[in-house]
């Protein structure tokens, strides 16, 4: 469409230059105009004029017969209606058959995918979980946002970095330190591997702050004996140092498990603690600009001018904080990778965080202040239930993948007993299910988690959609080899899915813009819905006609195609049979 409503565009300028008046709207303009109707029977695109009559000097109704004219002989303009000020355009089939049809089928696999980031490189901070806390449905939205967030600008042609900052460093460790010497065995954290360690982290919490429920008192001696042992890693000791690499790799290995479910792969894991060393040059120059106030004994940056809460850059006794370490990794960042654009994704609970830290970059005159983003999303609760991650009551991602993963399983083993490749599919099915509901919504509501709805084969869900992929599969599988010919369209849902699979490119821009996966996501249903129509409607392999055949066969085609596309920008993988 994007085409299309330029060449529209184009020719209704040429029409407004004809009125001969002073200031006319450019062609962009125009194209900005053009409004999808909300009803079949107003045509494909059309033009409020009424946005146009102060400067034509006109009537809306005027200017919408006189530009109605001026479009008859486009022909990507089946028919251009004036109605009651709007300029009402159909699109003609023989444009979607060749151009929109021939083209789907032409790019393939570069379909929606463009060159605009062509030379710029954008850097996308996402996941980053924080090593022996548990990996819970909260960090659902940073994982899948941020790739898919990597996933679209791949494909609008930007080189991506993504980074896995890992929660690598800070007192958990000492706490977790102290709890493996006091209670740990080393077999049975290789053997439980990271819920083990989880189980460390739980019980020292519960320890430190007592639980009154479990009838477990506080033992505050046991916060200081953390603190200790963190000091003492933060020092080199050679025992902590290889008890925290051997609780990083417990942990990473566990994570990858996921990542492979989901498909991600990260160019960098970079953590916290690699930034250790960067921090004081970064203090340093806050100093020098006369930047940092102590205020009780902290080093601070006063940001009330700017509306904010002090942004935290040393504590008391000297220690860093999360802020000065996010900015010491942004410097680090641009004098890496140069990018164009820094991308973080996070719960909206970080946003005051973010905006602190982006303002004091900005302040300490780094004039790519303005280059990073912070990317927001809502929260997650389960059947209507909250989580706490402290004292253990959380959900955690592999076994919500791993529900999914059953009972997609189950309802297979029903279904298709005799399917060869189960095991992958289910996970597929399963894991998809869970990442398109998810990310069905727009990223900054909050949403509560209602498995059933996510599983439902018949809903709006990601098996529907895969359902719909596999689909399409098997009908090219059997239409075997077809002749080519020149292609022609018949039928009104024919007309409509070729319509909707024309907006891909567009709905990538856009899902781009405004940092929103969910315009995907949506925008497979869209196609899902269009292609299922027309197969209940229309006879495809046994179309008599071989021009209707073949037109069906590729019009199938394409939505495999766009499919095939669409589906890794949102994290999920394409299932031939299912
Ligand atoms: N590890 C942090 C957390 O789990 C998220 C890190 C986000 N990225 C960043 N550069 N601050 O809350």
């Amino acid at each position: 469409m994007l085409t299309i409503k330029k060449m529209i565009a184009e020719r209704l300028s040429e029409g407004i230059a004809a009125l001969g008046v002073p200031a006319a709207p450019t062609v962009e303009e125009l194209a900005a105009m053009l409004e999808y109707p909300p009803d079949d029977n107003m045509g494909d695109l059309a033009l409020p004029c009424f946005k146009l009559s102060r400067t034509l000097r006109r009537a809306p109704v005027q200017i919408a017969a006189a530009l109605a004219d001026c479009l008859g002989g486009l022909p990507c303009v089946g028919k251009a209606e004036a109605v009651n000020g709007y300029l009402n355009i159909t699109i003609s089939n023989g444009y979607l058959t060749e151009t929109v049809l021939g083209g789907i089928l032409e790019a393939g696999d570069r379909y929606g995918a463009s060159n605009v980031g062509c030379g710029k490189t954008v850097v996308l901070d996402y996941s980053s979980p924080n090593v022996a806390k548990p990996f819970h449905i909260g960090h659902l939205g940073t994982t899948v946002i941020g790739h898919s967030l990597k996933k679209l600008h791949e494909f609008a042609g930007y080189k991506c970095v993504g980074i896995n900052y890992l929660g690598d460093w800070g007192t958990q460790f000492g706490k977790l330190i102290v709890a493996y010497k006091k209670w740990g065995n080393r077999q049975q954290i290789e053997e439980g591997g990271i819920d083990k360690l989880v189980e460390l982290y739980v019980r020292i919490n519960n320890a430190i702050s007592g639980n009154e429920e479990k009838g477990i008192p506080a033992d505050p001696t046991l916060g200081d004996a953390a603190r200790a042992e963190f000091h003492k890693l933060e020092l080199g000791d050679e025992e902590n140092l290889a008890l925290w690499r051997w609780f990083i790799d417990i942990s990473l290995a566990e994570y990858q498990k996921t990542y492979k479910q989901l498909g991600i792969e990260f160019d960098s894991y970079k953590g916290e603690s690699f930034y250790t060393d960067k921090m004081p040059a970064q203090v340093q120059k806050l100093r020098d600009m006369g930047l940092l106030k102590i205020d009780d004994g902290a080093s601070i940056v006063d940001l009330e001018p700017y509306n904010m809460p002090p942004c935290l850059i040393l504590k008391r006794d000297g220690s860093t904080l999360y802020p000065t370490r996010d900015i010491a990794a942004a410097v680090y960042r641009k004098d890496t990778y140069n990018f164009d654009k820094a991308i973080y994704v996070t719960s909206a609970g970080q946003s005051l965080h973010f905006a602190q830290w982006f303002k004091v970059v900005e302040l300490m005159g780094y004039e790519w202040h303005d280059q990073l983003v912070h990317v927001p999303y809502g929260t997650v609760s389960i059947n209507g239930a909250k989580l706490a991650t402290r004292t253990g009551n959380v959900v955690l991602l592999k076994d919500l993948f791993k529900a999914a993963i059953d009972e997609v399983a189950g309802i297979m083993e029903e279904k298709n007993p005799d399917l060869e490749n189960k095991k992958e599919v289910a996970e597929a099915v399963g894991v998809g299910a869970i990442v398109f509901y998810y990310l069905s919504n727009s990223r900054i509501k909050d949403i509560n988690f209602v498995m059933e709805d996510a599983l439902n084969f018949d809903g709006n869900t990601g098996p529907y959609a895969q359902y719909t992929y596999a689909r399409t599969c098997a009908v090219l599988r059997r239409a075997g080899n077809v002749e080519e010919m020149p292609l022609q369209i018949t039928e009104n849902d024919e007309a409509a899915l070729l319509k909707v699979l024309a907006r891909f490119p567009e709905k990538v821009n856009a899902a781009i813009a405004d940092y929103e996966p969910s315009v995907i996501t949506r925008y497979i249903l869209d196609v899902a819905a269009a292609f299922n129509r027309f197969y209940h409607n229309c006879q495809i392999l046994n179309a008599e006609d071989p021009t209707v055949r073949a037109t069906r066969v590729a019009l199938t085609r394409a939505v495999n195609v766009v499919l095939g596309n669409a589906f890794p920008l949102i994290c999920m993988k394409t299932m031939e049979k299912i």
